[in-house]
């Protein structure tokens, strides 16, 4: 993405209504706007981080939650990344992902976790995370493997 591009595409914190549209269309087509909040998306320690064109238009969203993993340990789960289809391979995914750390660090750190479709596995090992355990099928969803890092 060019220095042009990359201004203006803006991150904004916000709430997680914001997100709905575009979490529904990219990651969960198969269910209306109403069907995709998360639990703990109003929480007071939620962060809801969306990317937006000059315009207002929302071209990228992600959420993080306090949540365990699924081993039980306190952390932080990363939820609902998404970037529109025709804005996809500008880095606007790894700013996100940037914005989400920051939240987790300016919280005291801690462990960060996400259940992630296989595709989108080399995507978050460059943002530091690893995988753990098996890769499981979630219904309607598609392959998924957990993954997390320290922050
Ligand atoms: C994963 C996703 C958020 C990345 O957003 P982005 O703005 O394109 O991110 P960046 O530009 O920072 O990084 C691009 C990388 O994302 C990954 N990626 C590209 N298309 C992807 C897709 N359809 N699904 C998953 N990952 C993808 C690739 O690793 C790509 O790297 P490359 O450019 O070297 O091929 C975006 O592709 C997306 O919304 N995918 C569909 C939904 C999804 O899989 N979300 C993650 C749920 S766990």
């Amino acid at each position: 993405m060019s220095v042009d591009e990359r201004a203006q595409v803006r991150l904004e914190r916000t709430a997680a209504e914001a997100t709905l549209p575009l979490r529904q269309r990219v990651l969960r087509p198969h269910q209306t706007v109403h069907d995709v909040a998360f639990p703990g998306d109003d929480e007071a320690d939620s962060a809801h981080v969306v990317a937006v064109l000059a315009d207002g238009t929302v071209v990228g969203a992600v959420s993080v939650l306090r949540e365990p993993a699924p081993w039980g340990a306190a952390g932080w789960r990363l939820r609902g990344m998404a970037t529109d289809e025709a804005m996809r391979g500008r880095g606007i995914g790894a700013r996100l992902l940037a914005a989400v750390l920051d939240h987790v660090r300016d919280h005291g750190g801690g462990l960060l976790w996400c259940n992630a479709r296989v595709r989108a596995v080399p995507f978050y090992e460059r943002g530091g995370l690893r995988t753990r355990g098996e890769v499981r099928e979630e219904p309607g969803i598609g392959p998924h493997v957990v993954m997390w890092r320290d922050v």
